[in-house]
């Protein structure tokens, strides 16, 4: 467990959630491995944490399990160990973590890594321990500056860092810095989190800590960050990866306007852009128009439909001159010809629209 920081340090990547704001895509899968830039979605972090020179991380599973395993087995081609934690009942963020201790080998002075598992994150994780050890905290977060900090953990902090509030969806305005969603514990704080319940990390466990008076510090550092919750946002994070704005030890490609994986047809006169992906096997007929948007294993787009920041799900099909714009298409639904789906809407899995189902009256 060597690491750049020079002590163990192990990493816990926290992967239990259902995925809600990102239905109907998480019904059959984790939001964890929902391809991005072509990769399941984790190997972005696992690979990170590798490059960070951690080489063992351990994963809190809850929601499809047995999924993590089936795709990543041992971790070697990502350059980590990886070991599974299972929990039958989700037990929140903290209880996530907690459930995960006795898979940890570290010693109880030791820093732990421990992650949201749908974090695109450019930060420098090496900086982020090395301030932690600097500043002997208990606890260290890595803090980002958001535009709407609503859906977040807003996290104020004093003139030296010091954070002194942790206020978790807070509607109030209380600054626009929040929880980005690293962290780096102590394992002695993991071992303080009650056992055998659900516990928050963001509710109850940070809070308390400030509460008994801990240094909880923060790192703050405004390199390309996103929370993957919602299809938007999926969407945005796999085009930056293609086009270069984002990077990923995980993804090796020249920046460029498309990723057309191995297996996929695109005939000659489809138009790919924006940093689109088009996954395995999937086939794209003459003249459709792909913008900004994610294409996933085996879906088929017809002859001069349009995509545009949307998401097609695996082995969907949307029929000829059919348009779907700012849309989410479920696993295995078929889209007849001539519709127009937009506005955020999203068709189940399974689903079936026949030809012309689905207008709107203003121009999409
Ligand atoms: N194992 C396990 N068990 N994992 C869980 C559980 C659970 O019961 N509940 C949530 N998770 C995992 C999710 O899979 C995700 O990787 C992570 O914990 C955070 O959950 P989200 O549901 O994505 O939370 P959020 O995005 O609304 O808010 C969190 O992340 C923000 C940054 O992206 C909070 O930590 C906020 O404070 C933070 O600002
Ligand atoms: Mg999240």
């Amino acid at each position: 467990m060597g690491t750049r920081y020079g002590r163990r340090v192990e990493a816990v990547l926290v992967v239990g959630g259902p995925g809600t704001r990102l239905r109907p895509l998480t019904v059959h899968h984790p939001k964890h491995l929902l391809p991005v830039a072509g990769v399941p979605f984790l190997a972005h972090q696992i690979t990170k944490l590798a490059a960070a020179g951690i080489d063992r991380v351990v994963l809190a599973t809850s929601y499809r399990a047995s999924e993590f395993e089936q795709t990543f087995g041992s971790g070697q081609e990502l350059g980590v160990e990886l070991v599974y934690g299972i929990e039958e009942e989700p037990l929140g963020t903290a209880g996530a973590i907690r459930n995960v201790a006795s898979l940890l080998r570290g010693r109880r002075a030791d820093p732990v890594v421990a992650l949201n598992g749908d974090i695109l994150s450019g930060h420098d994780l090496t900086a982020q321990l090395a301030r932690h050890r600097a500043c002997s905290a208990d606890v260290t977060l890595h803090l980002v500056e958001a535009e709407d900090p609503r859906p977040f953990g807003r996290v104020p902090t004093d003139a030296t860092g010091l954070v002194t509030a942790f206020l978790e969806k807070s509607p109030d305005a209380l600054g626009s810095q929040i929880n980005a969603g690293c962290y780096v514990l102590n394992r002695s704080v993991i071992d303080e989190i009650p056992i055998g319940r659900s516990v928050s990390i963001e509710r109850e466990t940070f809070p308390g800590l400030l509460a008994k008076g801990r240094r909880v510090m923060a790192y703050t550092e405004s390199a390309y960050w996103l929370d993957l919750g919602t299809p938007k946002s999926l969407v945005q994070a796999s085009c930056d990866l293609v086009r270069g704005i984002a990077q990923s030890p995980a993804y090796d490609q020249p920046p460029a306007e498309s990723r057309i994986l191995p297996g996929a047809v695109v005939a000659p006169s489809a138009s790919i852009s924006r940093g689109s992906t088009i996954g395995r096997g999937a086939e794209i007929e003459a003249e459709a128009v792909v913008q900004g948007s994610v294409v996933m294993d085996s879906a088929t787009i017809g002859k001069g439909a349009s995509i545009v920041d949307s998401v097609v799900g695996p082995a969907a099909r949307v029929g000829a001159g059919t348009h779907v714009h700012d849309a989410v298409i479920g696993d295995g639904a078929t889209i007849g010809e001539a519709c127009e789906l937009a506005n955020g809407v999203r068709v189940w899995c399974g689903a079936t629209l026949g030809d012309g189902a689905v207008r709107f009256s203003t121009d999409v």
